[in-house]
């Protein structure tokens, strides 16, 4: 029996991130600069290797694979492999297929997933305000992301909205976000913004909305109970005693949760990022273009997993940026 993936600090990798692109049709101001320059096609791990990569990681006990990106809709082809990946979860190998997606491209791919075995998405979405959608995506429209979530809705994919909490952007939006997810049984997860991407146009500490904050305006209109129920991903979920619905928390600044980290990410050009914090990472794609047989691939994924770092060191709380890293978001997917 294969030995699974447990990292220096007991914890077991059962979660694989992939990136299938650096690409995204929109340009959100925290995640990416107007001028992206992407990357040549040809860096790219082919959508064959992104297979044998996923197949190593599923064979080494991984459950849970998200497809992100960039935007991993914009990806040619991309639903070949998403069919591909699904004869995992037919074996049982794998417990949950699932992406995180702009909501763009969903009205026309939404049947296709939930076909290849997708039955959850979770969909990047800070604003209901078609001007400020606009604003923080650069070009973004709102609407076509709204037709985007009811196809996913109707095609029976179950959904989930990430929403960056911004000070100055949606704090005003809290309560109209609330009930437009409550209304529609939508799933809503607020994140904390992290300092990633030295990107010269945002000032993060400005924008920084602690999710305790956050977490007790809410209790000011409702119960607020715990759930136990994990996703296998880094939330914390309550249920608001008012409507039923929903709400998970990302706190990785007023709460880390980097204890219970059971993940690592894979760029498009096929490197490990073994922290979501942390610059560290090597190289797979070398040992996966340089043997036909996995064994060299499976030997690097080991030695990666047997440097995963104890945590990130994001820190505000001197009112200064501890812990920033250069990379954007977008080269990991989150
Ligand atoms: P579920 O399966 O629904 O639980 O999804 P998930 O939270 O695992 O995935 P999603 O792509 O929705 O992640 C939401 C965001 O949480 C990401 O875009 C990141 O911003 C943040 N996030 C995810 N994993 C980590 C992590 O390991 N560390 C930190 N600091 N943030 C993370
Ligand atoms: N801090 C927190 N979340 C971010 N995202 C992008 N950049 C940041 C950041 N600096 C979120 C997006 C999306 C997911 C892929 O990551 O809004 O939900
Ligand atoms: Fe694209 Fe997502 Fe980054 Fe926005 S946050 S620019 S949607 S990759």
């Amino acid at each position: 029996m294969t030995a699974p993936l447990i990292d220096p600090f007991a914890r077991a990798i059962s979660y694989l991130r992939v990136s299938v692109t650096d690409r995204c049709d929109f340009r959100c101001v925290y995640c990416m600069s107007e001028n992206m320059t992407f990357l040549p096609k040809k860096e790219l791990l082919t959508l064959e290797e992104l297979d044998r990569m996923c197949s190593a990681f599923v064979r080494l006990g991984v459950r849970k694979l998200r497809i992100t990106g960039g935007e991993p809709l914009v990806r040619r082809d991309i639903m070949t492999f998403f069919r591909s990946m699904s004869r995992h979860l037919d074996s049982g190998a794998l417990h949950e297929l699932t992406l995180t997606t702009n909501g763009s491209q969903l009205e026309r791919f939404a049947d296709e997933l939930y076909a290849a075995g997708v039955r959850r998405v979770n969909i990047s979405l800070d604003t209901l305000d078609e001007a400020k959608f606009a604003q923080i995506t650069r070009w973004g429209r709102l609407p076509q992301v709204l037709r985007g979530i009811d196809a996913a809705q109707r095609a029976g994919l179950r959904v989930k909205l990430n929403t960056v909490a911004l000070k100055g952007f949606n704090q005003d939006e809290l309560f109209p976000l609330t009930d437009w997810c409550a209304a529609r049984d939508i799933d809503l997860t607020f994140i904390e913004v992290m300092p990633m991407g030295d990107l010269g146009n945002e000032d993060r500490l400005g924008q920084y909305w602690s999710l305790k904050d956050l977490r007790a305006q809410l209790e000011t209109r409702t119960t607020l109970t715990d759930l136990p129920e994990k996703t296998g991903g880094p939330a914390r979920y309550v249920r608001l005693e008012s409507t039923g619905q929903k709400i998970g928390f990302i706190t990785p600044l007023s709460h880390n949760f980097c204890e219970s980290c059971n993940r690592v990410r894979i760029t498009c050009t096929g490197e490990i990022y073994t922290c979501l914090g942390q610059e560290g990472h090597s190289d797979l794609r070398g040992p996966l273009r340089g043997s036909e047989s996995d064994a060299e691939l499976e030997s690097a994924i080991r030695a990666a997993i047997a440097r995963k770092p104890k945590g990130h060191d994001f820190d505000y709380s001197r009112q200064q940026i501890d812990g920033q890293v250069s990379r954007h978001m977008s080269h990991t997917g989150g």
